[in-house]
């Protein structure tokens, strides 16, 4: 292996707030058989990963644990290939899927999890794109398949999976109602297609949601967790799905560290749901983490086909993005645990 300090990648090596996030010197990686090397341009950041470096994400524990280098997904060049890789030039400009380990610059990925970069998309879109637009497209299409028409209720409407919800739910031919936490989020909820926008912050929002949906809604997207899971379940019509994914309000906007007490009881709060009374309320609750299915590689192969051809065609946009240079991860994720952000966040290595 090429021993060098020219790479560098984000490591943390306990559990903890920002100041665990360290940029270390690294030996830039030799690829395996079967592997690609790619010299990284552009990461994307996850609100996962606040919870990775909290400690608090089980997967990351299961699969890596300490130290860890969060990151699902990075964009840049091929640097290298390993030997039965015959497809991929060096140089040709590509995105990847990790399961942990993409804030680096210089990253090593089996080739299924390598995708040409389309000329259309900057190295810090691609980046963006794959953990948020696959989240979207598995949670409409392989848990809940929303019929045209159908009324969809989309939480946290203007964040990176919000985003894509928005754009892929309209794509579907649903009538899309996004739920933001501030009034600066309207405006990117709208220009996503959404038909209503609900601004939580200021109004009500199940009055708001009822106005909408007397009936209730055929389909909720909820990655609040405890604050919203119990009324989202209750605003569904028959025969409605409340597809689950993240529980983002069980930690704090600020400070970085969780608050165990209140984590605790969050825990105990959080709506457990009986199958009698599903059977007997026609309502199922989905849910899923996209990083148990990383070996996954053929649904992983279609969502990224299906996504790049509807970009192409125009039928949904990329992800808007906001970039950091990779030495301020730390504000990166204080930014998107802070709640204000829209849209994605790119470190730029
Ligand atoms: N299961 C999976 O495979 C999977 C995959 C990707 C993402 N996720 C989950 O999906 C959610 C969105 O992820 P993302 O990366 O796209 O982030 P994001 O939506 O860009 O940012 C998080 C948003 O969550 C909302 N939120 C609600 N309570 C919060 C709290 N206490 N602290 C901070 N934010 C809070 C805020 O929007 P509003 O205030 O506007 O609601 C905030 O802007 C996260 O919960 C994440 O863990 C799950």
């Amino acid at each position: 292996m090429q021993v060098t300090t020219e790479a560098r990648k984000i490591v943390v090596h306990a559990a903890g707030g920002y100041d665990k996030l360290r940029v270390e010197a690294a030996s830039v990686p030799a690829p395996g058989r079967g592997q690609v090397r790619i010299d990284v341009k552009a990461c994307g950041v996850n609100y996962a990963d606040t919870t990775v470096r909290m400690g608090l994400y089980a997967s990351a524990k299961e699969y890596v644990g300490w130290p860890i280098t969060p990151g699902f997904e990075i964009a840049g060049t091929v640097g290298a290939v390993g030997e039965g890789v015959s497809d991929l030039a060096v140089g040709t400009p590509v995105f990847a899927v990790t399961r942990f380990g993409g804030y680096a610059s210089h990253v090593v990925v089996d080739r299924p999890y390598v995708f040409r970069k389309p000329a259309s998309l900057t190295f810090e879109q691609a980046a963006a794109l794959p953990a948020v637009y696959m989240t979207a497209w598995y949670a409409l299409f392989e848990l809940a398949h929303p019929r045209r028409g159908a009324k969809v209720l989309v939480h946290s409407a203007a964040g990176g999976v919000g985003s894509a919800l928005v754009q892929m739910a309209k794509r579907a031919g649903t009538e899309v109602t996004g739920v933001v936490g501030r009034a600066a989020k309207v405006g990117v909820v709208k220009a996503l297609g959404a038909d209503h926008v609900i601004d939580k912050s200021t109004v009500d929002l199940w009055r708001e949601a009822e106005s909408i949906a007397p009936q209730g809604f055929d389909l909720i997207l909820d990655a609040n967790g405890v604050s919203t899971l119990g009324a989202s379940y209750k605003h569904l019509r028959r025969p409605g799905k409340l597809v689950i994914y993240g529980f983002a309000s069980m930690l704090p906007k600020t400070g970085g560290k969780p608050n165990w007490p209140k984590l605790a009881l969050d825990y105990v709060r959080t709506p457990r749901f009986n199958p009698l009374d599903l059977t007997n309320e026609s309502k199922s609750v989905l849910a899923f983490n996209l990083s148990y299915l990383f070996d996954r590689v053929e649904l992983l192969q279609e969502a990224i086909g299906e996504i790049l051809t509807w970009l192409e065609r125009g039928e949904i946009t990329a992800p808007q993005v906001t970039t950091y240079p990779l030495g301020d991860v730390a504000r990166a994720h204080a930014d998107i645990e802070s709640g204000k952000t829209t849209g994605k966040l790119v470190l730029v290595p």
